[in-house]
């Protein structure tokens, strides 16, 4: 019995299981715990400097400057993920070598993300509710 794309239908169940579970099912407080305490202020200045903003918005809220560009404000990405983006792109963006922006300044950005306000829900816009 064939599935999606010709997929075995038993590949298919597993495929969906790492994808719901694998990929999405970590604890988010453990997240928080696993960052490098970094310096929000510095974050700002460095995010700004070394142009982050350019593509990814003064304050992270992503747009499509240089195809679809990831909305960073409150990242739910754990700290390792997102250096490890900084070191190897997994797509179009440019990588960010240890030498011209070190661990410590990644994780002074990662504080600084943390500090924006990051999507909100519809009912805060009256516009939205009428
Ligand atoms: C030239 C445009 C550009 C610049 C400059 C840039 N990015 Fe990106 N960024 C992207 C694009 C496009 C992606 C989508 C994945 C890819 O192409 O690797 C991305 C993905 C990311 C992601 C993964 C987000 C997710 O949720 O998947 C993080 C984290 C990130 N960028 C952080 C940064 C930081 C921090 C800086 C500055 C040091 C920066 N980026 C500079 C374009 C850019």
């Amino acid at each position: 019995m064939k599935g999606v794309l010709g997929l075995p239908v038993a590949a298919c169940i597993v495929a969906f299981g790492i994808l719901a579970f694998g990929i999405g099912g970590f604890d988010p407080s453990a997240r928080a715990q696993e960052a490098p305490p970094g310096d929000a202020a510095n974050g700002q200045r460095v995010y700004l400097a070394d142009g982050c903003f350019t593509c990814h918005g003064r304050v992270g809220q992503g747009g499509n400057y240089y195809g679809t560009t990831p909305t960073l404000a409150k990242t739910e990405l754990p700290f390792e993920g997102f250096k490890q983006q900084m070191r190897e792109p997994v797509r179009v963006m440019p990588a960010y070598s240890q030498a011209v922006l070190s661990d410590k300044e990644v994780a002074d950005i990662y504080a600084f993300l943390q500090t924006l306000t990051g999507r909100r829900p519809v009912k805060d816009f009256p516009i939205l509710n009428n």
